[in-house]
Protein backbone atom coordinates (compact mmCIF):
# COMPACT_ATOMS: atom_id res chain seq x y z
CA UNK A 1 0.00 0.00 0.00
CA UNK A 2 1.25 3.46 -0.86
CA UNK A 3 0.81 6.29 1.75
CA UNK A 4 0.08 9.76 0.61
CA UNK A 5 0.05 12.69 2.96
CA UNK A 6 -3.36 14.99 2.37
CA UNK A 7 -1.93 18.53 3.07
CA UNK A 8 -0.52 21.48 1.38
CA UNK A 9 1.59 22.29 4.88
CA UNK A 10 5.15 22.71 2.77
CA UNK A 11 6.28 21.98 6.66
CA UNK A 12 4.59 19.18 7.35
CA UNK A 13 5.50 17.20 4.16
CA UNK A 14 9.34 18.18 4.32
CA UNK A 15 9.18 16.83 7.93
CA UNK A 16 7.24 13.39 6.80
CA UNK A 17 9.02 13.04 3.30
CA UNK A 18 12.39 12.30 5.43
CA UNK A 19 10.61 9.40 7.29
CA UNK A 20 10.56 7.54 4.21
CA UNK A 21 7.15 7.31 3.98
CA UNK A 22 5.59 9.34 1.22
CA UNK A 23 4.76 7.97 -1.61
CA UNK A 24 2.54 11.11 -3.03
CA UNK A 25 0.92 14.31 -1.57
CA UNK A 26 -2.98 15.44 -2.35
CA UNK A 27 -4.21 18.63 -2.24
CA UNK A 28 -7.66 20.06 -2.74
CA UNK A 29 -8.72 23.83 -2.73
CA UNK A 30 -9.80 23.87 0.71
CA UNK A 31 -6.08 22.72 1.67
CA UNK A 32 -4.38 25.17 -0.45
CA UNK A 33 -6.90 28.01 1.30
CA UNK A 34 -5.52 26.79 4.35
CA UNK A 35 -2.39 27.48 3.33
CA UNK A 36 -2.69 30.72 2.85
CA UNK A 37 -0.22 30.42 0.13
CA UNK A 38 -0.46 30.69 -4.12
CA UNK A 39 -1.67 27.60 -4.98
CA UNK A 40 1.00 27.56 -8.58
CA UNK A 41 3.90 28.03 -5.77
CA UNK A 42 2.74 25.25 -3.58
CA UNK A 43 1.99 22.80 -6.03
CA UNK A 44 6.00 23.30 -7.40
CA UNK A 45 7.44 23.00 -3.88
CA UNK A 46 5.69 20.12 -3.08
CA UNK A 47 6.73 18.39 -6.53
CA UNK A 48 10.61 19.11 -6.02
CA UNK A 49 10.47 17.44 -2.55
CA UNK A 50 8.39 14.16 -3.32
CA UNK A 51 9.17 12.11 -6.37
CA UNK A 52 5.68 10.43 -6.29
CA UNK A 53 2.44 11.51 -7.52
CA UNK A 54 1.47 15.33 -6.14
CA UNK A 55 -2.33 15.58 -6.36
CA UNK A 56 -3.89 19.53 -7.72
CA UNK A 57 -6.98 20.44 -8.13
CA UNK A 58 -8.72 22.22 -10.77
CA UNK A 59 -11.50 24.80 -9.62
CA UNK A 60 -12.84 25.07 -12.46
CA UNK A 61 -16.79 23.60 -13.03
CA UNK A 62 -17.18 23.67 -17.02
CA UNK A 63 -15.03 21.24 -18.94
CA UNK A 64 -13.29 24.06 -22.00
CA UNK A 65 -11.55 25.86 -18.17
CA UNK A 66 -11.33 22.79 -16.76
CA UNK A 67 -9.37 21.43 -19.69
CA UNK A 68 -7.38 24.51 -19.62
CA UNK A 69 -6.61 24.94 -15.97
CA UNK A 70 -5.19 21.11 -15.87
CA UNK A 71 -3.38 21.25 -18.78
CA UNK A 72 -1.39 24.61 -16.76
CA UNK A 73 -1.33 22.36 -13.90
CA UNK A 74 0.28 19.36 -15.32
CA UNK A 75 3.36 21.18 -17.07
CA UNK A 76 4.23 22.56 -13.54
CA UNK A 77 5.93 19.26 -12.99
CA UNK A 78 6.29 15.70 -14.10
CA UNK A 79 4.93 13.62 -11.01
CA UNK A 80 1.94 16.54 -11.13
CA UNK A 81 -1.74 14.07 -11.14
CA UNK A 82 -4.30 17.24 -12.02
CA UNK A 83 -7.56 16.31 -9.76
CA UNK A 84 -11.20 17.15 -11.35
CA UNK A 85 -14.27 16.24 -9.86
CA UNK A 86 -16.94 13.60 -10.37
CA UNK A 87 -18.96 15.57 -12.29
CA UNK A 88 -19.91 15.15 -16.46
CA UNK A 89 -17.47 17.73 -17.51
CA UNK A 90 -15.13 16.74 -14.94
CA UNK A 91 -14.98 12.94 -16.36
CA UNK A 92 -14.94 14.85 -19.95
CA UNK A 93 -11.51 16.41 -18.95
CA UNK A 94 -10.48 13.46 -17.34
CA UNK A 95 -10.12 11.26 -20.69
CA UNK A 96 -9.03 14.28 -22.66
CA UNK A 97 -5.80 14.90 -19.78
CA UNK A 98 -5.15 11.04 -19.73
CA UNK A 99 -5.21 11.55 -23.48
CA UNK A 100 -2.40 13.86 -23.40
CA UNK A 101 -0.46 11.36 -21.26
CA UNK A 102 -0.88 13.12 -17.78
CA UNK A 103 -2.13 11.27 -14.20
CA UNK A 104 -5.78 12.11 -13.51
CA UNK A 105 -7.09 11.71 -9.69
CA UNK A 106 -10.81 12.05 -10.23
CA UNK A 107 -12.13 13.25 -6.78
CA UNK A 108 -15.20 13.04 -4.37
CA UNK A 109 -16.39 9.61 -5.15
CA UNK A 110 -18.67 8.55 -3.12
CA UNK A 111 -20.64 5.38 -4.86
CA UNK A 112 -19.56 2.24 -6.91
CA UNK A 113 -21.16 3.62 -9.92
CA UNK A 114 -18.95 6.83 -10.27
CA UNK A 115 -15.70 4.81 -9.46
CA UNK A 116 -16.36 2.64 -12.54
CA UNK A 117 -17.20 6.12 -14.62
CA UNK A 118 -13.78 7.22 -13.38
CA UNK A 119 -11.91 3.83 -14.42
CA UNK A 120 -13.92 3.91 -17.74
CA UNK A 121 -12.41 7.97 -18.23
CA UNK A 122 -9.06 7.05 -17.93
CA UNK A 123 -8.42 8.43 -14.56
CA UNK A 124 -5.06 7.18 -12.96
CA UNK A 125 -6.97 7.37 -9.57
CA UNK A 126 -10.28 7.78 -7.84
CA UNK A 127 -10.67 9.27 -4.50
CA UNK A 128 -13.38 7.48 -2.78
CA UNK A 129 -13.89 9.93 0.74
CA UNK A 130 -14.79 7.42 3.76
CA UNK A 131 -14.66 9.87 6.41
CA UNK A 132 -17.25 11.93 4.89
CA UNK A 133 -19.40 8.57 3.86
CA UNK A 134 -19.01 7.70 7.76
CA UNK A 135 -19.45 11.38 9.04
CA UNK A 136 -23.26 10.59 7.13
CA UNK A 137 -23.81 7.14 8.98
CA UNK A 138 -22.70 5.27 5.59
CA UNK A 139 -20.20 2.68 5.46
CA UNK A 140 -17.10 4.19 3.85
CA UNK A 141 -15.16 1.10 3.97
CA UNK A 142 -17.81 -0.80 2.40
CA UNK A 143 -17.24 1.50 -0.45
CA UNK A 144 -13.96 0.77 -0.76
CA UNK A 145 -14.36 -3.08 -0.56
CA UNK A 146 -16.83 -2.92 -3.40
CA UNK A 147 -14.67 -0.63 -5.66
CA UNK A 148 -11.82 -2.71 -5.31
CA UNK A 149 -14.22 -6.28 -5.78
CA UNK A 150 -15.13 -4.57 -9.21
CA UNK A 151 -12.31 -3.10 -10.51
CA UNK A 152 -10.54 -6.82 -10.15
CA UNK A 153 -13.09 -7.95 -12.57
CA UNK A 154 -11.53 -5.96 -15.50
CA UNK A 155 -8.12 -6.25 -16.14
CA UNK A 156 -8.28 -2.93 -18.25
CA UNK A 157 -9.11 -0.97 -15.35
CA UNK A 158 -5.93 0.74 -14.68
CA UNK A 159 -7.21 3.00 -12.04
CA UNK A 160 -5.72 3.40 -8.50
CA UNK A 161 -8.11 3.05 -5.71
CA UNK A 162 -6.99 6.75 -3.38
CA UNK A 163 -8.60 5.78 -0.09
CA UNK A 164 -9.28 10.20 0.85
CA UNK A 165 -10.79 11.29 3.70
CA UNK A 166 -9.14 9.57 5.93
CA UNK A 167 -9.53 10.42 9.66
CA UNK A 168 -7.81 7.93 12.16
CA UNK A 169 -5.22 4.87 11.78
CA UNK A 170 -7.62 2.04 11.45
CA UNK A 171 -9.14 3.26 8.21
CA UNK A 172 -5.75 2.97 7.01
CA UNK A 173 -5.75 -0.37 8.31
CA UNK A 174 -8.81 -1.23 6.79
CA UNK A 175 -8.36 -0.09 3.63
CA UNK A 176 -4.92 -1.75 4.03
CA UNK A 177 -6.84 -5.58 4.70
CA UNK A 178 -9.34 -4.68 1.41
CA UNK A 179 -5.94 -4.26 -0.90
CA UNK A 180 -6.83 -0.54 -1.73
CA UNK A 181 -3.61 0.50 -3.50
CA UNK A 182 -2.78 3.91 -1.96
CA UNK A 183 -4.24 5.63 1.96
CA UNK A 184 -3.65 9.56 1.40
CA UNK A 185 -3.62 10.55 4.93
CA UNK A 186 -4.04 13.41 6.99
CA UNK A 187 0.05 13.89 8.55
CA UNK A 188 -1.20 13.35 12.62
CA UNK A 189 -2.90 9.83 11.17
CA UNK A 190 0.47 9.21 9.61
CA UNK A 191 2.00 9.87 13.17
CA UNK A 192 -0.24 7.81 15.00
CA UNK A 193 0.57 5.17 12.98
CA UNK A 194 3.60 4.49 14.40
CA UNK A 195 1.89 4.73 18.44
CA UNK A 196 1.35 1.78 20.62
CA UNK A 197 1.02 2.31 24.43
CA UNK A 198 2.96 -0.89 24.94
CA UNK A 199 5.73 0.03 22.62
CA UNK A 200 6.37 3.59 24.89
CA UNK A 201 5.82 1.34 28.13
CA UNK A 202 8.97 -1.71 26.73
CA UNK A 203 10.95 0.52 25.45
CA UNK A 204 11.10 2.34 29.04
CA UNK A 205 11.89 -0.85 30.53
CA UNK A 206 14.45 -1.46 28.40
CA UNK A 207 16.22 1.37 28.65
CA UNK A 208 16.23 1.23 32.01
CA UNK A 209 17.72 -2.46 32.06
CA UNK A 210 20.13 -0.74 29.98
CA UNK A 211 21.14 1.87 32.12
CA UNK A 212 22.15 -0.72 34.81
CA UNK A 213 24.63 -2.29 33.15
CA UNK A 214 26.38 0.95 32.53
CA UNK A 215 27.22 -0.13 29.18
CA UNK A 216 28.00 1.47 26.37
CA UNK A 217 27.52 0.40 22.46
CA UNK A 218 29.44 2.49 20.82
CA UNK A 219 32.01 2.35 23.61
CA UNK A 220 32.56 -1.09 23.90
O1 LIG B 1 -8.24 15.56 -0.11
C1 LIG B 1 -9.47 14.93 -0.11
C2 LIG B 1 -9.90 14.34 1.21
O2 LIG B 1 -8.91 13.53 1.75
C3 LIG B 1 -10.51 15.30 2.18
O3 LIG B 1 -10.68 14.79 3.46
O4 LIG B 1 -11.12 15.13 5.86
O5 LIG B 1 -11.76 16.94 4.23
O6 LIG B 1 -13.04 14.81 4.33
P1 LIG B 1 -11.71 15.44 4.53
Amino acid sequence: MKFFVDTADTDEIRDLAATGFVDGVTTNPSLIAKSGRKFLDVVREICDMVDGPVSAEVTATDHETMLSEGRKLAQLARNVAVKVPMTPDGLKTCRALADDGAMVNVTLCFSPGQAILAAKAGASFVSPFIGRLDDISRDGMQLIADIIAIYRQYDRFGTEVLVASIRHPMHVVEAAKLGAHIATMPPNVLRQLYKHPLTDAGLAAFLADWEKTGQSILDS
